[in-house]
Order: structure tokens, then C-alpha cells, then sequence
């Protein structure tokens, strides 16, 4: 059995969402708002945040993939999944799980800015700092935490994991 240390109980996530809910309701007031998911860690996090947003809001998805361990980002990484949404003159905000290194969202940032959008800001749930690489700017953090590897709440390792319902610690 994998050894699961809890790291965001049900309570604390519903608490971070309708926080960073509040503040997307509030700073997107009267804009065209576009929320990027990245796939696929970010879907659980991205549907219960888009059902406490009090302004109209359009959902597309990008998928990334990065050729690399299980437990880290290579750096190689590629699109498997393009945005479909026309994003020129838009509010883009990406929806992220965790941000680790940082890579994968410095190439997803590059490639939105490529459609024009009026902005691209960035939201993540977690904000994993030990390993960070590029030099990224997190509009809207849920929760930072030094080191480790997460699952839960949509976050796998090697696919498993995503539908438990907390943020666990794993440890292998
Ligand atoms: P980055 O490019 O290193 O920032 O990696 C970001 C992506 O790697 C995230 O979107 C996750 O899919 C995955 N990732 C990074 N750290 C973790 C973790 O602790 N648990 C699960 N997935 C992770
Ligand atoms: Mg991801």
C-alpha cells in the first residue's frame, strides 16, 4: 500500500476555491474571460472553480505532455491537445494543478500569447517551489509547499490517484 499523507483536506480545498473564486469574480468584472485548463490534473479543480464564479465565464482545455520520469518534468515538452477557442483580444487565465518546475506552464504561456489574447494570467492550486526552473509569475495561488509529490484532486502518479477526493502527500 502507497504511504498518503494528507496535505489538503476537503474543508481547506473548498476553503482555497471560493477564495480564489471571489478574487476571479472580482479582478475579470465586465471582461471576456477564457479559462485554460491544463490537462489533465487541473479538470477537478477547474469544475468546482467554475461553479463558484459569479461572472459569465468560456472553458477550453489545453493537454501538455513533457518526455520525462514519472515524478519530473523534462523539459522536452509538447502539445497534445490545442486550445479550439478563438483567444484574440481575451482574458486568458490557465488553469493549473501544480506548477513544479515551471516549464510546462513558461511553454503553455508562449503558445497562447501566439493567438494575441488581451491577457494571460495564471491560477494554480498548488505551488510546489523546490524545483522551480523558469522565472513565472502565479496570479492566483491555492496553497505553496516546498517539496514532495502530490496526488489527489485530480493530480495522479502514473495515472492513479485522481479521484481521491483530498491532497495527499505520497510517499513511495
Ligand atoms: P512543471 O513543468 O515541472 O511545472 O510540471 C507541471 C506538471 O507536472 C503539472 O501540471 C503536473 O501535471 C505534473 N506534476 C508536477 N508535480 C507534481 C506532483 O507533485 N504531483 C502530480 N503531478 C505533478
Ligand atoms: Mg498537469
Amino acid at each position: 500500500m502507497p504511504n498518503l499523507i494528507p496535505v489538503l483536506t476537503k474543508e481547506e480545498i473548498d476553503k482555497v476555491v471560493s477564495e480564489i473564486a471571489r478574487r476571479i469574480s472580482s479582478d475579470y468584472k465586465g471582461c471576456d474571460l477564457i479559462l485554460v485548463g491544463v490537462l489533465k490534473g487541473a479538470f477537478i479543480f477547474l469544475s468546482d472553480l467554475i461553479r463558484q464564479l459569479t461572472i459569465p465565464v468560456k472553458v477550453d482545455f489545453a493537454g501538455l505532455s513533457s518526455y520525462g520520469t514519472q515524478t519530473s518534468t523534462s523539459g522536452s515538452i509538447h502539445l497534445t491537445k490545442d486550445i479550439e477557442i478563438d483567444l484574440k483580444n481575451k482574458d486568458v487565465l490557465i488553469i493549473e494543478d501544480i506548477i513544479d518546475t515551471g516549464l510546462s506552464l513558461t511553454y503553455l504561456v508562449d503558445h497562447i500569447k501566439t493567438f494575441n489574447p488581451k491577457s494571460v494570467k495564471i491560477c494554480a492550486l498548488l505551488d510546489k517551489r523546490e524545483r522551480r526552473k523558469a522565472d513565472i509569475n502565479i496570479d492566483y495561488v491555492g496553497h505553496v509547499i516546498e517539496k514532495g509529490f502530490l496526488v489527489g484532486y485530480g493530480l495522479d502518479y502514473a495515472e492513479k490517484f485522481r479521484n481521491l477526493p483530498e491532497v495527499y502527500h505520497l510517499k513511495t
